[in-house]
């Protein structure tokens, strides 16, 4: 079987913003990422996510882009993007980026010249109309924050399209002229030494809505045109659909081996954490049996939270508000209607045992995880700070003061106080503590590393009489891996001999404590447990 680097991969992502400020401006910068490698790559890390490091005016934390051919100033320039790749590939790391081509910043040259000059080819390079037009069943992205999908442009005197913030114009991607762009623009920073992209708002930028004579399905070609550059360009480089979609939209991302090789995993992401607000597995199981099988050649990029609102669109409003009554009581922790503005430590209460579950769960599901920056050392939010601002405070470092993020006193703001400040949230002083969150992650990574089943062997779920504890098994060439969850607080007893008789032996391999050779497993509360079965 073919071997794809991606899938026994850890993915990281993060903001350099936001990461390690190496020269005291109170920003981070590429080379604070570039000494912060090592850390990394101790802690198990094997492919990082950047988020959009592009020159931006920054209206939507740099999903704003424009220009796609540099690197905003603030964070260094070219030259240092070279050296991060070069040393990243010293540690095995790669590097995939976000291609943010759904729309541009309104500063972007093209939209300069579009607004200008109706007769500009750059007119049809975004989507106008005399009239906003309304669309049906079309969600607004930032409900709250902005209103309207279409803005009057007085230069242009046309209303333009933008799906998201009125800054970012969408472009209208049946343009030949603009598919040739992201082709350039893919091609450059291919040969800039990145691993692949994460197609932002993939969904979106299939919608036909809007653009004259648009057919979806041809719109969808283009993700084939993506695949065949990258593929004639660098063979193992990867596409990472960015789409918050239900599971029978999946193949319209994948489709065999012909468009995206992963997405991430919305659908999951949703009922994972219904699951946990309720202490039953149902909703995973449900969930897990509707996923579509994508591998070989595809996977899902399974995730707790990332860098946006946890998004609980997919869910019934009865479900969402189960998960909100548990884990955003407060109205000021909701967003848009839909979502909550935390990080995941906060969410449960900075309770280890389900910190941990939770990590447990998220390494063992069928696909490949991404943990975002500062969640390895349960780093909090701050709902002080505007929308989706919460949960993107700069990482925590050490005790010294703006947490070893940079030594500029009046940087971004960083979370000083309470349970989550960074005096005891951080890395250095995790590290010293053996018991730690931190410690215990760094380990969970390296055990995944050796369980290559999870991202290719055949997944199958041993439904239980107990509504808490959820069983799953993978079998390939390399053997057996057994898991087994407990969701409840309470402790549970579970017998081993039954799933596959008395001819086996168990090989305890993780898990929430050593469980040895034990054929009926104690699993405490929120416990959980790894093992391998082999002949006697
Ligand atoms: C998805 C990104 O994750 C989000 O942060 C951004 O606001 C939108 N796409 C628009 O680019």
């Amino acid at each position: 079987m073919k071997y794809h680097w991606y899938q026994n991969s850890i993915f990281y992502s993060l903001d350099v913003e936001t990461f390690f400020d190496s020269n005291g401006d109170g920003i981070g910068d590429f080379q604070g990422l570039i000494d912060k490698l090592d850390y990394l790559a101790a802690l198990g890390i094997t492919c990082i996510w950047l988020l959009p490091f592009f020159p931006s005016p920054n209206r939507d934390n740099g999903y704003d882009v424009k220009d796609y051919y540099n690197i905003d100033e603030r964070l260094g320039n070219l030259g240092d993007f070279a050296q991060l790749i070069d040393k990243a590939q010293v540690y095995g790391i790669k590097i995939i980026i976000d291609l943010v081509v759904n729309h541009t910043s309104i500063e972007h040259p093209w939209f300069r010249e579009a607004r200008k000059d109706r007769n500009s080819k750059y007119r049809d390079y975004y989507v106008w109309s005399d009239e906003p037009v309304e669309f049906e069943s079309v969600e607004l992205s930032f409900q709250g924050e902005e209103n309207t999908m279409w803005t009057f442009d007085e230069q242009a005197g046309q209303y333009y399209l933008h799906r998201f913030y009125k800054e970012q114009p969408d472009l209208n991607i049946m343009n030949a002229d603009v598919r040739d762009e992201i082709l350039k623009i893919m091609g450059f920073w291919l040969s800039m030494g990145v691993s692949g992209f994460r197609i932002d708002a993939a969904a979106i930028i299939i919608e036909p809505h809007g653009i004259k004579g648009a057919e979806q399905e041809e719109l969808e070609k283009f993700f084939e045109e993506m695949r065949h550059f990258l593929a004639a360009k660098k063979t193992d480089a990867i596409l990472l659909a960015e789409a918050n979609v239900k599971p029978e939209e999946v193949a319209t991302y994948i489709k065999g081996e012909s468009r995206m090789h992963m997405i991430f995993n919305f659908f999951l992401n949703q009922y994972l954490f219904l699951s946990l607000a309720q202490g039953k597995v149902q909703p995973l199981i449900k969930t897990l049996r509707k996923l579509p099988g994508i591998q070989p050649a595809g996977q899902w990029l399974n995730f707790l939270r990332q860098h946006d609102e946890l998004n609980l669109n997919l869910l019934t409003d009865k479900e969402r508000q189960q998960v909100f009554k548990q884990f955003a009581p407060d109205e000021s922790m909701q967003i848009y209607g839909r979502g909550i503005r935390r990080r995941l430590a906060p969410m449960l209460d900075g309770n280890d045992a389900l910190l941990k579950l939770s990590y447990s769960i998220l390494l063992s599901l069928p696909g490949v995880p991404l943990i975002r920056y500062g969640d390895e050392i349960g780093m909090g939010d701050d709902l002080s700070l505007e929308g989706r601002e919460s949960v993107r405070t700069p990482m925590q470092w050490t005790s010294e003061p703006n947490a070893g993020f940079s030594t500029r006193a009046k940087g971004r703001k960083v979370i000083e106080k309470g349970k989550f400040g960074f005096p005891k949230i951080n890395v250095l002083s995790l590290q010293s503590q053996g018991d730690s969150i931190l410690n215990w992650i760094e380990r969970l990574f390296s055990i995944r590393k050796q369980c290559p089943e999870i991202g290719s062997g055949e997944f199958e779920i041993i439904e239980q009489d107990n509504e808490c504890l959820f069983v799953h098994h993978f079998r390939s060439e390399h053997g057996d891996l057994w898991f087994a969850h407990n969701f409840s607080g309470d402790p549970v007893t579970f017998s081993r001999e039954e799933l596959v008789g008395k001819s086996k032996k168990w090989v305890h391999i993780f898990g929430s404590r050593d469980a040895g050779e034990d054929r009926a497993l104690q699993i405490d509360g929120y416990g959980f447990h790894w093992w391998r079965s082999i002949n006697k």
